[in-house]
């Protein structure tokens, strides 16, 4: 595919999705979701509670980005989308975010957040962390308007388990970005040149989701794309408010 392509040309070069068989065995719930478990990355150790996301290879793909800054957080307004253990944030605060948000449905990721925050950031940052439990953007007050956001969704399009966890964390499916984008253009909550950094898969309806922002006026990029051993590509997407060509 042109990887150059963007708008209406790149949604029509995205590939369909996988079959369902092959999604949900890809997709398996690991067995310890309920337990407490550990993760070690970048020189820390996080303890994670019951329920909290384990953070895989695609989350590791933005949190690389931010890190390395790729993702430009430092001096910027940063929202980070389903935060779960809160990975993404702590980079965000140790390299000089001028405002973190870090927000999730699940009140004890943010929970979680907040500690390790405190823990390897702390006071030693300038960035003003702002921790919400919410649907989506719901608690973000009105007038806030952000520069970087990211998001990896649980948008796997096959119900791979009827546990609410495992429905939070990995199948939520298209109609939650949908209204992620509904969000964002309704409040206007995306600052001038803003970027929205979207990590998804050909296990989710990806033409769909991309489909959606352009109906909405968010101009979708391929920033990077991933092709795996099995027949599943990852696509992080930067998107700019715009409409498309
Ligand atoms: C795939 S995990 C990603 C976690 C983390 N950002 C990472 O990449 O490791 C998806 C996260 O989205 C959160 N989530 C699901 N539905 C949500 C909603 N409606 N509003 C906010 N967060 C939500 C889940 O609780 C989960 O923490």
């Amino acid at each position: 595919m042109d990887r150059t392509a963007t708008g209406w040309a790149l949604h029509d070069e995205l590939p369909g999705p996988l079959p369902a068989d092959e999604i949900i065995a890809l997709n398996q719930p690991k067995a310890d979701l309920h337990t407490h478990r550990r993760y070690e990355w970048n020189g820390w150790t996080f303890e994670l509670p019951p329920g909290v996301f384990m953070p895989g290879a695609t989350s590791r793909m933005i949190h690389e980005r931010v890190l390395d800054g790729t993702i430009a957080v430092a001096g910027r307004r940063y929202a980070a989308m389903g935060i779960g253990l809160g990975v993404e944030a702590i980079i965000a605060g140790s390299l000089g975010a001028k405002e973190v948000y870090a927000i999730d449905v699940h009140p004890e990721s943010v929970r979680t957040t907040q500690r390790y925050y405190d823990e390897l950031v702390g006071p030693r940052s300038s960035a003003a962390f702002v921790p919400v439990i919410g649907d989506l953007f719901d608690g973000i007050p009105d007038g806030v308007r952000l520069d970087v956001i990211t998001f990896n969704p649980p948008a796997v399009s096959q119900a791979v388990s009827e546990d609410p966890d495992v429905v939070r964390n990995v199948c939520a499916g298209a109609p939650l970005v949908a209204r992620f984008f509904d969000q964002l253009a309704d409040r206007e909550l995306l600052a001038p040149g803003g970027e929205i950094f979207l990590i998804v898969s050909n296990t989710a309806d990806l033409r769909g989701i991309i489909r959606h922002a352009l109906e909405r006026d968010f101009l979708p990029e391929i920033h990077y794309r991933h092709e795996w051993h099995d027949d599943v590509r990852t696509y992080l997407f930067r998107l700019q408010r715009g409409p498309a060509e």
